[in-house]
């Protein structure tokens, strides 16, 4: 019986340790953290593919301090009550930073977990400003936010398209909506905003918004959300004729756009961060990224440079102790595949430029 008890005892001190940090067992976690199945699953595994390329390219040089990165994926199908629970999968498993998630209504409900547990989040892609508005010092991203995208996609509305009338379609979510409002909110007084309307994401026929849209005879209309619904929109409003261009941001920057869309998306326009296959720092990532998995979604860089932050965060810091991997990313002066990266005090990068994408021979084009 004693020694039923002691071994039982043992048992579980054994698992605390391997949980605790995942170091004790020989090992670092850390978590990639996105939409794996699911309509927007593209996004996911561009996500995960970026980061499987970092892990696996420290593992190759021995790993961080001494010991090997086990990548722990996290499927939170873009549904927010999924990324809590992905969130708290993690962290009870011991994983040490996470990057992800995608969709700024699953990141910010997941930050909280990450906030009460101490452990540093990146994410590649959540661009909804509350995520490092919140004044969790233990969050960050490595891509603009839609106060600087709204702008960015209003200014080229109103300086260079030069629309008069403006309709605007948004998924509701909490991305899709905050990207909407920051967009409509930079048209400025000459421009007449003819609809506002919200969509549900999901459905297939979006007959009834695009009918309305087209009524209200605007000369662009934007779309705050995913390629998913994105796609169909521009499809059934050129199918009843519509002409006018449509702009999205990052949500839609991806070949699903142009599958689900089809021929319909040409001349749609997009906002997005400059073209990373034409930069000198990401030329060994690309050529790395392709051999491996094919042609790399936009975001799988950001992915990919999240990871070697968080990585190099624990090099540095020595330690996988949360505060000091915190401690340690604030302080990080980065060259990466997106070239220099610094974070500003509430967590995002110094610099986020944001340029104009257009599909042209059905392919997204930067603008010039
Ligand atoms: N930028 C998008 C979001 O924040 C993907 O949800």
């Amino acid at each position: 019986m004693k020694k039923l008890i002691v071994l039982g005892v043992l048992c579980l001190a054994m698992t605390a340790c391997t949980k605790k940090g995942g170091q004790e067992s020989g090992v670092i976690k850390i978590g990639a953290a996105g939409q794996l199945t699911g309509p927007e699953a593209v996004f996911g595994s561009d996500m995960l593919n970026g980061v499987k390329l970092a892990v696996e390219e420290w593992n190759a040089k021995g790993g961080v301090l001494g010991k090997k990165i086990e990548l722990i994926p996290g499927d939170d199908q873009a549904e927010p009550r999924q990324a809590v629970s992905v969130a708290n999968k993690f962290t009870a498993e011991g994983v040490v930073g996470v990057v992800g998630h995608f969709n700024s209504s699953c990141s910010i409900p997941a930050s909280e977990v990450y906030h009460k547990a101490g452990i540093p989040q990146i994410s590649h892609a959540s661009t909804n400003p509350k995520l490092t508005d919140q004044g969790f010092d233990n969050v960050f991203r490595v891509c603009g936010r839609d106060d600087q995208q709204g702008k960015a996609a209003g200014d080229f509305a109103v300086q260079k398209l030069k629309v008069k009338k403006v309709a605007i379609i948004h998924d509701k979510s909490t991305y899709g909506q905050g990207f909407a409002e920051e967009f409509k909110k930079n048209l400025g007084t000459g421009v007449e905003v003819v609809a506002f309307e919200g969509i549900t994401k999901g459905e297939k026929d979006y007959s009834p918004v695009v009918t309305k849209i087209k009524s209200a005879n605007p000369d662009l209309i934007f779309f705050g959300g995913i390629y998913t619904e994105g796609g169909l929109l521009v499809k059934q409003y050129k199918a009843m004729g519509g002409t006018a261009p449509f702009i999205g941001g990052d949500g839609i920057m991806s070949e699903e756009m142009l599958k689900i869309g089809g021929p319909a998306t040409e001349g749609t326009y997009a906002t997005f961060g400059p073209d990373t296959k034409e930069v000198a720092s990401a030329k060994g990532f690309n050529e790395n990224y392709r051999k491996k998995f094919g042609e790399p979604g936009v975001y799988s860089v950001y992915a990919y440079d999240a990871a070697n932050i968080l990585l190099q965060a624990i090099q540095k810091a020595g330690s996988t102790d949360g505060k000091k991997m915190v401690a340690a990313i604030k302080a990080i002066d980065y060259n990466g595949a997106l070239g220099h990266i610094q974070f500003d005090a509430k967590g995002d990068v110094k610099e986020s430029p944001y340029v104009v994408w257009k599909v042209e021979s059905g392919k997204f084009k930067q603008v010039k």
